[in-house]
């Protein structure tokens, strides 16, 4: 091969990996797997088996009102998964998790419906000590989902000043888990929206 049919060949071969290849998915440009949530510990209390509910609260609950939503999506960062079992976990405004009752409070299941969608109404979380420092008020997530690696993590709250000096909030790879909570309606109702996207098995 002389230097010029050399030269022919690896640009045909360059063009056909990023025109027809696998590894550039979407006319945005980004990758498969650019979008994917991250990941974060999964905490000594969870319990398997939470009810399946969207909503957490019950009859004299303290804590400030908020619905948690979002849509669960695939790799490509855009199409939808339905069907997904989206689990949640959190202390209640005192800091305490329900470790024992068989109400199993502040935690629950709910899938994902045609859309991808799942929403939650709960409170925002209190903070509990980890050693001297508190952990920032979080909400604990897991998600399973047919096709794709089980996603074990958690949101955070915008503003919080216990973010900085955490272990796991203060990560970069927790930048996008930190979440603005929003007022939503005349009735002061709060949300925080959660986009999660999933890596394939
Ligand atoms: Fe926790």
């Amino acid at each position: 091969m002389n230097r010029k049919e050399f030269i022919i060949t690896s640009s045909i071969a360059a063009f056909s990996l990023s025109t027809f290849g696998k590894v550039i998915e979407n006319e945005n440009n980004n990758f498969n797997g650019d979008c994917t949530t991250t990941d974060d510990i999964l905490g000594p209390f969870y319990r398997k088996n939470a009810p399946l509910r969207d909503n957490l609260i019950f009859e004299g609950l303290a804590g400030n009102r908020i619905t948690v939503n979002g849509t669960v999506y695939t790799d490509d960062c855009k199409t939808p998964l339905s069907n997904a079992l989206v689990e949640i976990w959190h202390c209640n405004a005192n800091g305490d998790y329900d470790n024992k009752s068989s109400k199993m409070l502040h935690r629950a299941g709910w899938v994902t419906n045609k859309n991808g969608e799942y929403s939650f109404k709960t409170i925002l979380p209190g903070k509990y000590l980890n050693g001297k420092l508190y952990r920032p008020s979080h909400i604990h997530f897991r998600i399973t989902a047919e096709g794709h690696k089980e996603l074990i993590s958690q949101i955070y709250f915008a503003g919080d000043p216990h973010i900085t000096e955490d272990p796991w909030a203060s990560q970069a790879k927790a930048v996008h888990r930190i979440l603005p909570v929003s007022p939503i309606d005349i009735d002061g109702s709060l949300a925080i929206k959660f986009d999660i996207y999933l890596e394939k098995t």
